[in-house]
């Protein structure tokens, strides 16, 4: 994983915006972000820090990597995608990528991709990061937006194996009923950039919470139980859900559903806040150390499309 250093705290905040300590704390749970401000440097920075650390804790060779797959949801570019960008920046040199649109879901749809890479032998290594500079896109202005996201990346490597570890199962969902909900107005080919779209502060994030928060509880909790359901898993079954970090209530709604402990839920919503594509990556860099080989995770996703989600993961390997 990688963090960028600074930190932007809710007493910051609070010198921005018309909000405190104790709003963002009971209404989202997050205590404080970090923020990319080299103006330089974007979200293939973040994805290509992440890859470089990840490559030399698990001694992989650049050449050896067949494949990144980059979900971000603040790309470089509009276009091309971000991922060869990142492919260029950490050195791997044999790798193609592309990257994936699937916002706050992006990480569970780009693993489940990958996953289908590697079951179909055609590649042998591949990289799944989550990358996202969300600074650039968060309107500093508007109170109701701006506590919840902040930047990082985080990055996975899938390799084939004989043993019965890896994705398992996974239900992917979208509805495009979100679009109204939560999107970036402008920059798009509907509405292209004009002086009237930048003067409306409309190439960031728009949200209107609570009917996000009102899908986001169920749909979540809903896969999340179903995927128990159909592969015969219990609560005692399950070693970790990992859930993406956009509200903590989203994610106690979540936990409560599937009738975990809270013990086995990862949870870093308060460091780092909302880094969209990056978040359950980061948790399960976090969390590696208590990972064994065979533990059954729960990935678990809900964001802009909408798109959602969960995966039962098999954990592959005991953590040094
Ligand atoms: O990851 C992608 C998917 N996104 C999500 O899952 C996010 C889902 N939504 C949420 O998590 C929540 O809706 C929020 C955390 C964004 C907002 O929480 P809420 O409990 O739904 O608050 P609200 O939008 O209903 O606002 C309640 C009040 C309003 O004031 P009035 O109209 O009641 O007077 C807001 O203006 O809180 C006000 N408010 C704030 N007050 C202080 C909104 N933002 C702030 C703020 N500080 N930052």
């Amino acid at each position: 994983m990688y963090v960028p250093e600074d930190r932007l705290t809710n007493d910051d905040l609070s010198k921005m915006v018309d909000t405190n300590d104790e709003w963002i704390m009971s209404h989202m749970g997050i205590k404080e972000r970090r923020i990319l401000k080299d103006k330089d440097k974007a979200s293939a920075f973040l994805g290509a820090q992440a890859i470089k650390n990840l490559l030399e804790k698990t001694g992989t060779n650049p050449d050896e990597i067949d494949l990144v797959i980059c979900a971000t949801v603040a790309p470089d570019y509009f276009f091309p995608a971000t991922g060869p960008q990142i492919c260029e920046q950490a050195g791997l040199t044999n790798a193609y990528a592309f990257d994936v649109h699937a916002a706050c879901s992006g990480f569970i749809y780009a693993l489940t991709t990958a996953s289908k890479f590697i079951k179909a032998g055609t590649e042998k290594k591949v990289i799944v990061v989550g990358a996202e500079k969300m600074s650039s896109i968060v309107d500093y202005t508007d109170r109701t937006t701006c506590p919840i996201f902040g930047d990082g990346a985080a990055a996975v490597l899938l390799e084939a194996t004989e043993e019965n570890v890896g994705v398992m199962d996974y239900i992917l969902r979208s509805d495009a009923v979100g679009v109204k909900h939560l999107r970036m107005k402008a920059g798009g080919s509907l509405r292209p950039a004009s002086v009237e779209t930048v003067q409306n502060h409309e190439h960031f994030i728009y949200q209107e919470g609570q009917p996000v928060f009102k899908y986001a509880v169920t749909r979540m909790a809903d896969v999340s139980a179903e995927i128990m359901e159909r592969n015969g898993l219990k609560a005692d079954d399950v070693a970790y859900l990992v859930p993406h970090q956009a509200n903590l209530r989203i994610i106690d709604a979540t936990a409560r559903r599937m009738e975990l402990d809270p013990s086995k839920v990862m949870i870093n919503i308060q460091k780092y806040g909302n880094t969209t594509a990056a978040t359950i990556p980061l948790c399960l860099c976090e969390w590696e150390k208590q990972l064994k080989k065979g533990d059954n995770l729960i990935l678990a996703a809900f964001g802009a499309g909408f798109t959602w989600g969960s995966v039962w993961l098999k954990w592959g390997y005991d953590s040094k």
